[in-house]
């Protein structure tokens, strides 16, 4: 009896979109609890396009906490890892599975140990926020598992400790990251600013102009800037408070020219302060200079902007546009600068199976 009871194994499966920021974080003022030097503001796609799938499980039978991500076993002893399953082990409550005859007290999860198998729909760690859809996905699914009573906006602040950008996973729609002044980092949260059906003619086109992962994390990156760069305070202090008002509001009226412009110029200036850290940090490539030249001509040919771009910490372009009509035309743009079987790797990805095209939210 005691042998069959070792056998049952509990599991969860969840699946969390990532999200792409329009007004970056890029600094922390404190690496371990990850509190960072701005408020940042970002949309989340749609759970159907960039995602991540995570299964956790648990059983008396396993002897230590392990994960798979991408079907490769990788380590747990990490420390934000090790933050999110404290975080959420100690907000535990008791499960059961009447139907199995399973009960664990709330007591018991001290001492069960979990299996975690992650995958990632995109490529991972190319700069479009695996680490957010990943960590939240994995805050997500164990708070599921553990019967955790919190709210997203409890549980964004355990996935923001394993990667800041991963708090504002929790909510579809535009979501504002809160950079808080506690030290604990207890009022550092994510807030939805609109729901996903607030601006729902906007269509977000991701093109993937290298699945290769980047040579510097984000994690890294930003700490070397912090470290290394003047403009990086000017940016924090003077620059990104202004921009989250402005921001706040052209998404509340559905301002899309001023969204625009504001979602380009903050993606320039992240980019530019990564130019200023010594050695600098080169995230874009020749490739998202020519998507951004010619977005920006096609911009300034129609008078009123159709579609704003954003690169995060990777040479991969976010493109959002005004609708429909925008995003075919836009398309039809990029087939003809990235024509198909051409050099580029933009182009298999834009009109081959891995093209994404899809209203935001
Ligand atoms: P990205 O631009 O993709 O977010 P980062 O450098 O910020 O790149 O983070 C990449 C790291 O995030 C990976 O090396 C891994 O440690 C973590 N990560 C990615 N996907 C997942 C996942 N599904 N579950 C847990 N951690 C993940
Ligand atoms: C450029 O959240 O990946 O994507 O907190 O160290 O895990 P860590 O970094 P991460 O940084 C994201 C940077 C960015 C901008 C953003 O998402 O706001
Ligand atoms: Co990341």
């Amino acid at each position: 009896m005691a042998e069959e009871s070792q056998k049952w194994v509990l599991m969860v499966t969840a699946q969390t979109p990532t999200n792409i920021a329009v007004i970056k974080y890029w600094g922390k003022r404190d690496e371990n609890l990850i509190l960072a030097i701005n408020d940042s503001i970002s949309v989340t796609l749609d759970p159907a396009h960039l995602c991540t799938t995570t299964t956790v499980a648990v059983s008396p039978a396993f002897n230590e906490d392990r994960m798979w991500l991408n079907g490769k076993e990788i380590s747990l002893s990490g420390g934000r890892y090790q933050n999110c399953l404290r975080e959420i082990r100690a907000r535990a409550n008791d499960v059961e599975d009447e139907k199995r005859g399973i009960k664990i007290a709330k007591k018991d999860w001290e001492n069960l140990h979990v299996h975690i198998a992650s995958y990632n729909n995109f490529p991972t760690a190319a700069g479009l926020a695996s680490s957010a859809a990943g960590f939240a996905c994995l805050v997500y699914s164990l708070a599921k598992l553990m019967n955790v009573q919190e709210d997203n906006g409890r549980l964004s602040a355990i996935a923001r400790q394993g990667s800041g950008s991963a708090c504002r996973s929790l909510y579809g729609g535009f979501v504002k990251w809160v950079m808080g002044k506690e030290e604990n980092g207890s009022d550092s949260v994510a807030v939805q600013l609109v729901d996903e059906k607030h601006w729902d003619e906007l269509v977000i086109i991701i093109a993937v102009v290298s699945s290769r992962q980047k040579e510097t994390s984000s994690t890294s990156g930003m700490l070397e800037t912090v470290e290394t760069s003047a403009l990086i305070e000017h940016r924090a202090r003077e620059v990104v408070p202004k921009r989250i008002i402005q921001m706040e509001e052209a998404i509340r009226k559905r301002d899309f020219a001023t969204f625009t412009h504001l979602t380009c110029a903050d993606s320039n200036q992240f980019h530019a302060v990564c130019l200023d850290t010594s050695p600098p940090i080169f995230y874009m490539n020749d490739t998202s200079h020519r998507i951004i030249s010619c977005v920006e001509k096609w911009n300034r040919s129609e008078g009123t902007p159709q579609v704003a771009y954003t690169f995060d910490a990777g040479p991969n372009a976010v493109l959002i546009a005004r609708n429909r009509t925008s995003a075919a035309l836009l398309l039809q743009r990029l087939l003809f600068h990235f024509p198909p079987n051409s050099e580029t790797d933009l182009n298999s990805y834009v009109i081959g199976d891995k093209s994404i095209l899809k209203d935001a939210g």
